[in-house]
This record gives C-alpha cells, sequence and structure tokens, in this order.
C-alpha cells in the first residue's frame, strides 16, 4: 500500500488489502485510481510482464498463447463503466452478516480501455459446443467460507460464451488513461459492464472455454445466491448490477444548519437500464422529492443528481434516503430482501443527520 492510498483511503481489511473509497469525497465523475476501492481476495500477485502471456485454451480449434506487447498491438476499445463490489453497502445491514464491512465507497466510475474480449476469442474461434468462459488470475490462496477446498485455488470466475461475445467486454490494460495499477491488475484485467465487480477478474493468466457450465469457487459458492426454478432451490451466480443510488452529502452523522439551504448529492447507476429519476426524502420515507439528474450518454457509468433540502426552524435529527427508478419502471426497494444474504444491498440505505 501505497501512502497516498493509506491517505485517500479507508482500510476494511489490511490482510489481503481492501480499501475503500470515502464516498463523501465525491466529486468527479471518473474516480481518480488512487482513490478507487481495492477487493482482493488473496494476496496481490507478484507478475514479470516480460515472462506473462494470455494464454487462451479449452474448447477453443487455434489455443492461444498472448504476449503483452501482442496484446497492446491489437485494435482497442474505450468503455467508462461503473466497478461495484457486490459487497457493497454491507454495513447497513441488520442483523450483521459476516465479510468485510463496505460503508458506501466499493463502488467506483472509471474509464477502461483495451481490446475487446470477442476480437480474442475470435482468433481462437470457440468451439461449436462452448458454454462458458472461464477467467482465471495469477492470485492464489484458500479461500475463508465454508465448504472450501483444502488447498489453495486461483481467483476466477466465468461468463456465458453468449455474454463474452457482446460488445463492451474489455481485456484492459488502462485505467483512466493511465497503465493498469498492480492493485487494479496489472497486466491484464477484464471489465464487464453492468456486472458486479466479483466478474471483473484482474491479473488474468488464462482464459479457458469450458463445453459444461463452470461451477467454481466464486461462481457458486462465493458470490451466488439460492434462487428457487420449479419449486426447488439452486445455487445461482450473481451477476448484474441493480440499480441503486447513494447519498455522499451530507455523510451520515452531519449537523446541519437549522434554517438553510442544504445541498444533498450523490450518484445513482445500474446493470443494463437507464435512470429515468431519482427521488430524495428528509424524513425517513414518509415524503419523496424529485433531484436534478445530470446527463450521461454512457449507459455503464455513474450519473450524477443533486437536491436542495431547505431546512426546519426547529432542531430535529431526521434521516435522508434517496431511491432510484430506472427508465423500465423499477424502482430501489425500501426494504432488504433476506434471500440475497450478504450481497447486492440496493435497497434505499438510510443516512442519519441532525438539523440544529
Ligand atoms: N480478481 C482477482 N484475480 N482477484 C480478486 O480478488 N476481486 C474481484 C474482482 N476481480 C478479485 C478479482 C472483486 S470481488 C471485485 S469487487 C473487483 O475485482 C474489484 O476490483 P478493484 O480491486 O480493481 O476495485
Amino acid at each position: 500500500m501505497t501512502n497516498a492510498q493509506a491517505a485517500t483511503k479507508i482500510v476494511r481489511v489490511s490482510d489481503p488489502v481492501n480499501l475503500e473509497f470515502p464516498f463523501e469525497t465525491l466529486s468527479s465523475d471518473l474516480t481518480p485510481t488512487d482513490a478507487f476501492y481495492v477487493r482482493n481476495h488473496f494476496s496481490q500477485p507478484e507478475i514479470n510482464v516480460q515472462a506473462w502471456r494470455l494464454s487462451i485454451e479449452g474448447a477453443v480449434e487455434k489455443p492461444l498463447q498472448l504476449t503483452f506487447p501482442e496484446l497492446l498491438s491489437m485494435p482497442t476499445h474505450t468503455v467508462t463503466s461503473v466497478l461495484e463490489c457486490a459487497g457493497n453497502s454491507r454495513v447497513f445491514l441488520s442483523p450483521k452478516v459476516a465479510g468485510a464491512q463496505w460503508g458506501l465507497g466499493a463502488v467506483g466510475n472509471a474509464e477502461w480501455k483495451g481490446v475487446l474480449l470477442s476480437t480474442i476469442l475470435e482468433r481462437a474461434c470457440l468451439a461449436e459446443d462452448a458454454v462458458d468462459v472461464v477467467f482465471e488470475g495469477a492470485d492464489k490462496g484458500v479461500p475463508d467460507e465454508q465448504p472450501k477446498p483444502c488447498n489453495p485455488i486461483y481467483y476466477a470466475r466465468s461468463i456465458p460464451k453468449s455474454k463474452a461475445l457482446e460488445a463492451n467486454i474489455l481485456l484492459a490494460y488502462e485505467m483512466n488513461g493511465a497503465p493498469l495499477s498492480e492493485a487494479h491488475g496489472f497486466p491484464l484485467r477484464l471489465i464487464v459492464p453492468g456486472w458486479y465487480g466479483m466478474a471483473s477478474v484482474k491479473w488474468l493468466q488464462r482464459i479457458v472455454v469450458t463445453e459444461y457450465p463452470y461451477d467454481g469457487y466464486f461462481q457458486k459458492i462465493d458470490y451466488a445466491f439460492w434462487e428457487e426454478r420449479d419449486g426447488l432451490p439452486v445455487r445461482q451466480p450473481i451477476t448484474e448490477i441493480e440499480l441503486k443510488s447513494q447519498i455522499a452529502q451530507p455523510a451520515a452523522h452531519s449537523v446541519i444548519d437549522a434554517n438553510s439551504t442544504c445541498l444533498i448529492y450523490g450518484a445513482a447507476w445500474t446493470g443494463s437500464s437507464k435512470i429515468a429519476k431519482v427521488e430524495v426524502s428528509v424524513d425517513g420515507g414518509k415524503e419523496w422529492h424529485l433531484a436534478n439528474l445530470g446527463e450521461s450518454d454512457n449507459p455503464h457509468a455513474w450519473i450524477f443528481w443533486h437536491y436542495q433540502w431547505k431546512t426546519s426552524a426547529t432542531p430535529h435529527d431526521t434521516i435522508l434516503m434517496c431511491r432510484a427508478t430506472d427508465t423500465e419502471g423499477r424502482s430501489q426497494p425500501l426494504t432488504r430482501d433476506l434471500n440475497k444474504e450478504s450481497y447486492r444491498i440496493s435497497h434505499t440505505l438510510p443516512i442519519s443527520v441532525q438539523v440544529r
């Protein structure tokens, strides 16, 4: 961890390093890289880029071994996308659940540049019966939660073949106009816009195409949930980011002047649709007021919003909330769905403040 990181981020776990963006400092559309959250399951691997190769293997007609210069020479693509950890805002859950107690800042918005995954998969020629594309990072360890393997495993996650061929899925080597930092996956990471961060595998070393559904640890044990199908509970991987808005300012426990105008602002984002409106409540969810929404042509980026709150002359304690609605008419729920276990914390979050 550099001093800059220690100064600007909240240390949620020190070993392995897990750092949070202080969401109350939100001020720029792109989250500066030195303030961007870091989510690691294992220790950061050491990679010698001269010796490093990206291997594409499994159900492909032409297995590939690509060097870093070869990747850099391919056609580039840039995408601005939110990356949100599926455990973002876990500290708001009651009763408490296991895992890093993230506040509001296990999320950020960045510009990612690299090579389209589809370009590489087309070169390798996927076999007709290919089902899943598995991405393996170079970091290794024994995970925390049971049932867990006895021996160290690499961090790995998959996406279905049809998703892997979509435009915008990137093998990224740049973040915010600079080479990817070691903490964010140098030399190469996957970026799956619209999906929770667990899919965006860092320190990529292997892409394995399978002819069967991949059921690895981070696919079906961690970052998964129980879903009822035909009356039977089945374990499903977490995928798409859920519609969400968060208040950056005022921060929780702020003291706000009575009889004043207070600017409430924050960001909103969604996995696949578009934000249609954000509403704000200054009385714990009894009444809702329309916020002013910023503009963004980028479907995967977050959007800023703000609301001018005229505080009353009477001192009181209150709860601020925000609620996003998308163009498909979906709104953030007011309460938590317990089936989501310790992930996808997308209901409206209470921010307690005092008016004095
Ligand atoms: N990739 C590897 N190899 N190892 C990891 O621990 N964590 C995942 C994902 N990719 C992880 C990984 C999770 S859970 C998240 S939320 C994002 O990386 C975080 O990316 P960041 O650390 O660049 O913010």
